[in-house]
């Protein structure tokens, strides 16, 4: 088993009561059909992950709070979201300036915190849900993987990765290794799609799927 240890204030069941209870006032119709899915999924994978980790149920909590937040400014326009960027001085890659996939995952965090005082958990996972980052912890590799394998996703990659994850996670492979070879695999398909529609890829990105692998590869190295 390995071990993580978060010592912060989790989020509390009155602050998630608020949460949920306002969430439609953010979103409609399959968006939010889709936010209570990653919310689902999320949970699914922390009930799998959190146990292996050596992490209390008490954060359960930020696991709902940050799939339920993850997405509520996603019906901004460009305009707006630049906007909020500017006065939350909110780091944009200059790729990302019109991308509202990337967009709303920077903004929707500062709205959050301004309206429900989300801790610095929920903010880091709602941040890098679109992107994913370097080094991410494991509220940021779940809601990251909830929001793209969720039920009712029905791209190929999505169910690919979807299949991949629970048919290997602790049968044949390691339940954090076969998480990290699901965030491979969906990095790499966002990197070639992005490619494919000639589209700016957030420096994140690439990042995030770098770090992964020379993760894996310095740990194969050390096996050998
Ligand atoms: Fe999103
Ligand atoms: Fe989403």
């Amino acid at each position: 088993m390995k071990n993580e240890t978060y010592e912060h204030i989790p989020t509390s069941v009155e602050c998630l009561g608020k949460i949920r209870e306002a969430v439609p006032s953010f979103l409609s119709g399959k968006r939010l059909i889709h936010t209570f899915s990653v919310e689902k999924e999320a949970l699914r994978l922390a009930e799998i992950l959190f146990p292996f980790l050596g992490i209390d149920r008490k954060y359960f909590s930020d696991i709902s709070a940050a799939a339920l937040l993850h997405d509520i400014t996603k019906y901004l326009t460009p305009q707006e979201q630049n906007k909020l960027c500017k006065k939350y001085s909110i780091p944009v890659d200059e790729e990302s300036r019109e991308n509202t996939a990337v967009l709303h995952s920077r903004t929707a965090p500062y709205i959050a915190r301004e309206k429900f005082g989300i801790n610095n958990t929920v903010f880091g996972a709602i941040f890098c849900h679109t992107t994913g980052k370097e080094n991410m912890n494991i509220f940021e590799k779940i809601i990251f993987i909830a929001d793209y394998i969720e039920e009712t996703r029905t791209h190929e990659s999505c169910l690919k990765a979807r299949e991949y994850f629970y048919s290997h996670a602790g049968k044949d492979m390691d339940l954090i290794k076969a998480l990290d070879m699901t965030i491979i695999m969906s990095l790499d398909a966002t990197i070639s799609y992005l490619e494919s529609t000639n589209s700016g890829i957030d420096s994140a990105t690439i990042k995030a799927r770098d770090f992964l692998l020379a993760e894996y590869a310095l740990q194969r190295s050390v096996q050998e």
